[in-house]
């Protein structure tokens, strides 16, 4: 029979395990978004896609905020962990932290315009919001692979080698 210890081990297992698979799909479905961008970025000036732009828009909501919370609170915790609590993991989450604040914050501006985008039909300033479009997906992208191949490769080395 298992002991209490050996079941409490267990049940923090599984849930690291679910955090985890949970912020892989988030990844993905970040990585799809940021495709979707790009693709609202190269359609500029002339081929804008309205209903793009709402899916967009919508993907830029709260959702992206939950995301970002549950990686604070359940996945960074272990990063730091594994680390033993050191000076640069404290480091590198305070720095994620203040990414996932500013990505907020850009995401609220890009939603607004991309909705005002989708109502008009037609970028009020195809290079803005070009510019607007590729700062964005690009911090994200290189947010996500950070975050793939530094904190998930050390919170759940076995899961990434199978990538
Ligand atoms: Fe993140």
């Amino acid at each position: 029979m298992r002991s209490r210890r050996e079941m409490k081990v267990g049940t923090e297992q599984t849930a690291l395990t679910e955090a985890i698979a949970a912020v892989r799909r988030a990844h993905a479905a970040k990585l799809m978004l940021c495709d979707r961008l790009e693709a609202i970025a190269d359609s500029l000036p002339g081929g804008l896609d309205r209903r793009e732009c709402l899916l967009a828009a919508r993907a830029l909501g709260p959702a992206m905020i939950k995301v970002h919370r549950f990686e604070e609170q359940h996945v960074y915790p272990h990063f730091a962990a594994r680390l033993l609590q050191s000076a640069e993991a404290r480091k590198t989450i305070a720095r994620l932290k203040s990414e996932h604040c500013e990505d907020e914050g850009y995401a609220a501006e890009l939603r607004d315009t991309l909705r005002a985008t989708a109502r008009r039909g037609r970028a009020e300033n195809p290079e803005t919001l070009g510019f607007m479009l590729r700062g964005f997906f690009g911090a994200l992208r290189r947010h996500i692979a950070f975050e793939r191949d530094h904190v998930m490769a050390q919170v759940a080395p076995d899961c990434e080698a199978r990538d």
